[in-house]
């Protein structure tokens, strides 16, 4: 076990995290990989040309930054190919093109991510697939909604906005018992907290741009599949040309060393905040995997190592006309969270959420929802700036 590639399998998440991707002797021994700029790679010779018969040979098909990020997430998530897109979007609609085609039914879980959603309901559609929204409270009972041509079952746990957890084993073994190919977006947890191909899951799906990045700056999206689905995988975005960019990749990997220590933090004070939130009155609920009273809390205790920093709030509403006013008054009268619909960053976040293209999940009818993201300001400064938000809701 001398082998630092041993060495680091066996070792703790902030141990991996600083280590994995890139291994300093292959570029001199600078700790970081340099960022390689590539559109043309050159060969010494014609045969090798012909053959393609090196490491690199386009830049859209990989350089050694890229690479770099690629075997790092492949490390975390217990992966056999990662392949890096421009958005956490992309990380999305490339393998449902990959896998998906005309005549497919595919099974997305109603509380997807809005922009998964909206590419479901128009390009997809429009080549032939049809989409059908299924309850993330489902578990095995999937397998009733599987048909013949169900070729995709996509998972998001927990859900965009509202957080409901999914029982991703009953679900993924249903699923393959039918023949389709499972997909996870995975983002909330990132691989730290939750390694979806653990779980039967066959693509796991993140937005770098969030924990990843950490710093409000990159838009990136990986997608990761197991050994059975990564050939697919690689030729359908090969096929679309999609690629991430170095500098990019470079800045993914920057944000992968710290990302450990900082998900602690946004943890706790997310967690202590929601804890706080839970008991007052002038808020109807907090929905908050790790919080016992949230309904996905046993599920998530079952399957997750931790919690990240968003989770949402109901605000004692009273009737539902004041709902947008209510929620405009608390945005209004924060300082330090930004309103801002991105998240994973180091500054605190909130929005007013919007439920309207839900079919099954309609979300709380007690108050407006407002999202949370955590950063990692002092946490006594932002229960002051809630306190702030919520006294000015109380008003309306
Ligand atoms: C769960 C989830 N998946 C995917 C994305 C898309 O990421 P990006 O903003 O990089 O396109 C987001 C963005 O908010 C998200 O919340």
């Amino acid at each position: 076990m001398n082998d630092k590639k041993d060495v680091l399998a066996a070792a703790g998440p902030n141990t991996r995290l600083t280590h994995v991707g890139n291994d300093p002797a292959e570029f001199h021994g600078f700790v970081n990989p340099p960022v390689v700029h590539a559109s043309t790679v050159l060969f010494p010779n014609a045969a090798t040309m012909e053959k393609r018969a090196q490491k690199y040979t386009y830049g859209t098909r990989g350089t050694p930054t890229t690479d770099a990020l690629c075997a790092a997430i492949d490390e975390l998530e217990g992966s056999a190919g990662t392949i890096l897109v421009p958005s956490g979007l992309a990380a999305v609609t490339v393998p449902f093109l990959a896998f998906l085609s005309a005549g497919d039914h595919a099974l997305i879980v109603d509380s997807v991510y809005s922009p998964t959603r909206y590419f479901c309901d128009t390009m997809l559609t429009r080549l032939g697939v049809t989409v059908e929204y299924y309850d993330p409270a489902v578990g095995a009972g999937i397998a009733a909604l599987m048909k013949p041509n169900t070729k995709l079952v996509h998972l998001e746990a927990p859900g965009s906005n509202t957080f409901e957890m999914q029982d991703v084993r009953a679900i993924a073994d249903a699923a393959h018992k039918g023949g389709a190919v499972v997909t996870m977006d995975n983002t909330w947890a990132t691989p730290l907290y939750f390694r979806p191909l653990d779980h039967g899951v066959d693509i796991s799906i993140h937005a770098a741009t969030k924990y990843p990045s950490g710093h409000s700056d990159i838009l990136m999206g990986t997608v990761s599949a197991n050994a059975a689905h990564w050939n697919r995988l690689w030729e359908g975005n090969f096929a679309l040309g999609i690629c991430g960019c170095p500098d990019d990749a470079y800045q993914i990997l920057r944000g992968l060393r710290t990302m450990g220590v900082r998900l602690e933090r946004h943890q706790d004070s997310a967690l202590r905040l929601a804890e706080w939130l839970e008991g007052r009155d002038d808020v109807a609920a907090v929905l908050h995997p790790g919080l016992p009273s949230f309904p996905g809390h046993a599920l998530w205790k079952r399957d997750f190592k931790g919690a990240s920093g968003i989770f949402s709030v109901v605000l004692d509403g009273g009737s539902p006309e004041r709902f947008k006013a209510k929620a405009h008054a608390f945005l209004d009268a924060l300082r330090i969270f930004g309103l801002g619909y991105s998240w994973g960053g180091f500054e605190s976040l909130a929005v007013h959420v919007n439920l309207n293209d839900r079919t099954i999940c309609k979300g709380p009818t007690a108050g407006p929802l407002v999202r949370l993201q955590i950063g990692l300001e002092d946490i006594a400064d932002l229960r002051a700036d809630i306190e702030r938000g919520l006294a000015a809701a109380r008003a309306v």
